[in-house]
């Protein structure tokens, strides 16, 4: 985070814009997002639907298609020691030597829909073992062996049978923990998760949630936590990034966020949450309006136009910027008062559609 030491922050996203290119407009998915995750730390980003969570979370390993890219900002992966200079993901070319080394050994990722990112023609071995031999040129045999300690591992029940079935044999909260299993098996420094559990009934959406937080407390890797749902956030998150139409609105310590919402989007998510001992038949208050149409971003504070406090002639002029409303705390409000945010992101160049690619 931009306001702590940044000794133990290993992945630290600044300004970072991404944008799809269709015929007739430019969507500005992501819109100068800032966040910052830490070693042995999840951080959850939640939003709405078509706020940019998922572009943000695939512009990390340059996995945006097109007509999406990466076009702004700095994706900075620090090595393990702290000590080196971080490299900056944003400036590799998608398709390139550098991007693909980093893929699945420094950094992995986890879908919400593992059947799409799952091969029906591999076993599951075949699929866990393929990065450790591409990466650590491991022998077939040694990757399967490797394989069937991982599936422990993410707790499948009969892992020395599962390795050698076929996806399509497999339950989804079985084939969410086999891709688990396929993130972790290069010990990546970082596991960036998108809606890993959206897709899963409660019980096995709760054991998941466990499994995740067990792995990172044992291997120290930081977790980016892609979700919708504050429920998730309260069980698995130490850090909360509120992003609303590609640009993080908040960002802080999960209790702070859930007891001293600063931002009146984080305030409306945090309302629409169910409450335990509220009778069931008083209907959940929504966020009011819609998020709006993809290519149509309000002037000023994003959020204005379903911000119940919105000021005319301030919200709908200036572009908030961050301030500082106590430590490890960051928003986007112009109706915050606190410090200003010297140490943030934001580019200069807020235009310009170029972006430098190096290989
Ligand atoms: N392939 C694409 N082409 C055009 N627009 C896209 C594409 N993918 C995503 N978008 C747009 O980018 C915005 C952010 O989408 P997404 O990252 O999927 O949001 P989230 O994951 O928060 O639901 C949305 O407005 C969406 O319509
Ligand atoms: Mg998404």
């Amino acid at each position: 985070m931009a306001t702590g030491t940044r000794g133990d922050v290993v992945l630290d996203i600044r300004g970072l814009r991404t944008h799809f290119f269709t015929d007739d407009s430019v969507i500005r998915a992501v819109d100068g997002a800032d966040l910052a995750v830490r070693r042995g730390g999840t951080l959850c980003v939640v939003g709405e639907s078509g706020c940019g969570k998922s572009a943000m979370a695939r512009s990390v390993l340059q996995l945006v298609e097109p007509p999406g890219r990466v076009v702004g900002g700095r994706i900075l992966l620090y090595p393990s020691e702290g000590a080196d200079d971080p490299v900056d993901l944003a400036s590799l070319h998608p398709t390139g030597r550098r991007i693909r080394a980093v893929r699945g050994r420094e950094v992995a990722m986890v879908f919400q829909e593992p059947m799409s990112s799952l091969s029906l023609v591999h076993t599951v071995g075949d699929q866990i073992g393929e990065s450790l031999r591409v990466h650590h040129g491991m022998s077939r045999r040694d990757a399967r062996g490797r394989a069937v300690e991982l599936l422990d591992r993410v707790r499948v029940p009969g892992s020395a049978r599962v390795v050698d079935s076929y996806p399509f044999q497999l339950s989804g909260g079985m084939r969410q923990r086999v891709m688990i299993a396929m993130a972790l098996a290069c010990g990546p420094r970082v596991l960036v998760a998108d809606e890993p559990t959206t897709a899963l009934d409660v019980t096995t959406q709760a054991q998941i949630l466990d499994l995740f937080d067990d792995l990172r407390r044992d291997t120290g890797m930081g977790v980016l936590f892609i979700t919708h749902d504050m429920g998730v956030v309260a069980e698995i998150a130490d850090e909360v990034a509120v992003m609303y139409l590609g640009t993080v609105v908040e960002q802080g310590p999960v209790d702070e966020i859930f007891h001293d919402p600063r931002h009146p989007y984080t305030r409306a998510l945090l309302e629409a949450v169910p409450r335990i001992g509220v009778p069931r038949s008083r209907r959940l208050p929504t966020i009011r309006g819609a998020v709006p149409a993809p290519g149509t971003r309000p002037t000023g504070c994003v959020f204005r136009t379903r911000c119940p406090e919105a000021v005319e002639g301030l919200c709908d002029t200036t572009v908030p910027p961050v301030t500082v409303p106590g430590p490890g705390r960051r928003v986007r409000c112009l109706l915050q008062e606190g410090p200003a945010d010297g140490t943030t992101g934001e580019e200069t160049t807020p235009t310009g559609e170029e972006s430098v690619h190096v290989d």
